[in-house]
């Protein structure tokens, strides 16, 4: 059991992997959080708070002078009773007043997990995997009852919590504010990391020291969106890839959100993450219920790696779901910067054609093949085949495809209509609107208003029906704006704040809905690019489009901040052409498909316009990755350099058993008379003998005048696993900008598996 209740001191012990949470019912009935950190065997207050006076601290109840909750460390804070910080909640009654106080009532102890109504959160498929502590606190005066939920699961450490509200009492409430976790953590003096970007530049991961101020993270955009994560951790200032103490908490929500860290007065940490409170109000009449989101906490004590390998593992195996959970995911091309929306049956049967003489195994249709949509400005909501693109329907495409021997894909954007479409004309009201505001455009469009059942239904019918008729393997489920004007015509006005939170219970009903209905298809999500990354749609979809940058040296630093939280089997990425797309740059082949093999791989590029020279050495990337794809898709990440620290970036994957690697390493510039550089690897086992074989390395295709020996054999040699870790690999000099290596490392029992 790994949570411990100790009757006399009214404190619950939760026991989670390799960490210990505790916390404790104090006094009248207020709710400590006591510790969170390394795994303790047992817990006795060691870390008291003392009980003093402590000047402008006022004083609850008894009016206890060396007792006030702005001093004490809490677990779920409210506004108004003399705590000063952020609450995690705040409700307003009837009589205008938004003062309320919980206090502990009961408490529960089960195996297992229960599943978050309408909502995403991780799951156990045995009840023996986790236990779960529901603690049930009542605020008298309103009837408010709040059900604070912690799993703690066996195998990692990670707690699960998330908050539930119930009105029992008669009054109409409004839930102003409902936070799925605040934690108060000892110490101030932390690193702050999260994971800011843009469009093209998401998640590129930014850490700096704490302040005594509140630091906040947050989308308003009605999507985790591009612009942050809902990510944030604490770290300790030794904290790096190895060591260090890192406290993480990632929400399993799409929408908009919050998370902070607050260091206060007496150097404890607020940290706390849910819904978005700006605009969100929600009406909460006697008898109902509003169920907040789950927030992932994580601790670990061996700095960030440990926290990522935690969060991999978790996220692979317990919040992604269905067939492709395990399966290894195929090879794929998709045409969008091949032909964007310029392509017809014979376009997409030639691509299909050299597609399979590479070895690709699907070919994925996007944008276009629907309504009249010759570009981005028509059509969203007509899921209907466009016959003068493809005259004789989808399914001669898919036929196609199949006869050759590959899976087919498609493209969705199911959440959005265009003005110039039948569904608007036919439907003007079924967008978010405001009345008699104007409706804000977005790549020419506006979004469907899921919050009302009957658009959620229709877009449940309009896409199976297309995934009916056809035979289709993988879907690409897009997203491309945010919310503007957030309001819907089928709420009332005291409603109106709901509606964005509403959207996303209707997303999460259609997905539930088309993912069940279609179980053998792999589903992968996007918003133009990487703006919806985040754990609530991996729930449905075992994979994301990383980014729309598919330039190699960008996705260095876009896949390095991804892949602190997601795991590398999530993560779409793409050789695509050069010059690249997004920012013209000109990187090798090698490079391209070197940072591609990081996540689901795939080519997204003219395969009917390479070079015979081109083409071979994507035949050979193919195989190798095919060979690989199990540890590349599944292994333990370890990052050795980071791509934001200066011009060389390596990570290695290695397989659970540690019998098997693959290092990749990537020099962004070309130095003269170059430093000596070696890679200390990791995660290998020391006491075993490794053959190391360069494998993929600069070819012919740069700088094709260098010297011979400065080019790069493709070696084999065997070292202890002892010596990788310590004296570290000789890292060979490279000629030219945007060079790669990658070396795969395999235990010489099991040699004869080399590449
Ligand atoms: C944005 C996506 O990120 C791209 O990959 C592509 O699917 C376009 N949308 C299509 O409109």
């Amino acid at each position: 059991m790994p949570i411990y209740f100790d009757e006399d001191k009214r404190l619950f012990h939760l026991q989670a992997g390799d960490c210990s949470y505790v916390l404790q019912i104090v006094r009248e009935g207020y709710l400590k959080h006591a510790y969170w950190g390394s795994k303790l065997r047992s817990y006795h207050g060691s870390n008291l708070v003392p009980g003093m006076d402590r000047s402008f601290a006022p004083n609850p109840d008894t009016w206890d002078r060396t007792f006030s909750l702005d001093v004490l460390p809490q677990e779920y804070p409210a506004y108004g009773n003399t705590d000063f910080r952020t609450p995690a909640y705040q409700v307003q009654l009837e009589n205008g007043s938004t003062i309320t106080d919980l206090r502990y009532k009961s408490h529960v102890i089960y195996a297992g997990k229960k599943a978050l109504n309408g909502l995403p959160a991780l799951y156990t498929e045995d009840d023996r995997e986790a236990d779960t502590l529901e603690i049930t606190l009542l605020d008298e005066v309103s009837g408010l009852e709040v059900v604070l939920s912690y799993t703690a699961f066996r195998e990692y450490s990670v707690i699960a919590r998330s908050a539930a509200f119930h009105n029992t009492g008669r009054e109409n409430l409004k839930l102003l504010r409902a936070l799925s976790a605040s934690v108060d953590i000892d110490g101030a003096d932390y690193d702050f990391l999260y994971l800011p970007g843009a469009h093209c530049r998401e998640r590129i991961a930014e850490r700096r020291p704490l302040g005594h101020f509140r630091q906040v993270v947050e989308s308003r955009r009605g999507a985790s969106s591009h612009q942050e994560n809902p990510f944030l951790a604490l770290l300790s200032r030794d904290a790096d890839e190895e060591h260090g103490e890192v406290y993480a908490m990632n929400l399993v929500y799409s929408g908009s959100f919050l998370a902070q860290a607050e260091p206060d007065q007496f150097d404890v940490t607020r940290l706390s993450i849910g819904i978005n409170p700006f605009d969100f109000c929600w009406q909460l009449a006697g008898g109902e219920s509003f169920q907040a989101p789950e927030a992932v906490l994580v601790h670990s004590s061996q700095g960030l790696g440990g926290m990522s390998r935690t969060l991999h593992r978790l996220y692979r195996k317990r919040l992604c779901r269905g067939r492709y959970r395990d399966a290894e995911r195929p090879v794929l091309v998709n045409n969008w910067e091949a032909t964007y929306f310029n392509f017809n049956e014979e376009k997409l049967f030639a691509l299909t054609d050299e597609a399979k003489k590479l070895g690709i195994e699907l070919l994925v249709l996007d944008d276009g093949w629907f309504g009249r949509r010759d570009d981005d400005n028509s059509s969203l909501g007509d899921w209907f085949v466009d016959q003068r693109k493809l005259p004789n329907g989808l399914s001669a495409v898919a036929d196609y495809v199949h006869a050759q021997g590959l899976k087919f894909g498609l493209w969705f954007e199911p959440e959005m209509v265009s003005v110039e479409s039948e569904l608007y004309r036919a439907h003007p009201d079924w967008c978010l609107h405001v009345p008699k505001r104007a409706r804000s455009g977005g790549r020419n469009q506006l979004v469907l208003d899921f919050s009302r059942p009957e658009v959620c239904d229709y877009i449940i019918a309009s896409v199976s029906k297309v995934l009916q008729e056809t035979s289709i393997q993988y879907v690409k489920w897009d997203m491309n704006r945010h919310m503007t004007e957030v309001g819907s015509a089928a709420l009332p006005a005291e409603r109106q704040r709901e509606t964005a939170h509403r959207y996303m219970l209707g997303l999460y009903r259609v997905l539930e809905e088309i993912t069940g209905r279609f179980p053998e298809i792999l589903f992968e999500s996007c918003s133009g690019g990487g703006g919806r990354f985040d754990p609530g749609m991996l729930y449905y979809m075992p994979q994301v489009w990383t980014s729309d940058d598919s330039d190699a040296v960008e996705r260095l630093k876009i896949q390095y901040g991804t892949s602190l939280v997601y795991p590398a089997s999530t993560m779409g990425a793409h050789v695509s052409a050069v010059p690249n797309h997004q920012v013209g740059r000109l990187t090798p082949l090698a490079t391209r498909g070197a940072a591609a093999m990081a996540g689901s791989f795939g080519y997204e590029l003219d395969l009917t316009r390479l070079s015979e020279e081109d083409k071979a050495e994507i035949r050979e990337q193919i195989a190798c990755y095919k060979k690989m794809r199990s540890l590349l898709q599944f292994g333990e990440l370890y990052r050795l350099q980071s791509p934001l620290e200066g011009n060389e970036t390596a990570w290695m994957i290695v397989s659970e058993d540690r019998r098997e690697a693959w290092v990749t390493y990537v020099s962004v510039l070309a130095r003269p008379n170059p430093a000596n550089r070696w890679l200390h690897l990791a995660g290998l086992d020391e006491q075993k003998d490794y053959a190391v074989a360069c494998v993929l390395a600069p070819g012919r295709n740069t700088a094709p005048d260098i010297p011979e020996s400065w080019k790069v054999q493709k070696t084999s040699e065997i070292y202890g696993g002892d010596e990788l870790l310590h004296a570290g690999l000789n890292i060979p000099v490279l000629a030219g900008d945007y060079q790669s290596l990658c070396w795969h490392i395999c235990c010489t029992e099991s040699w004869q598996k080399l590449c």
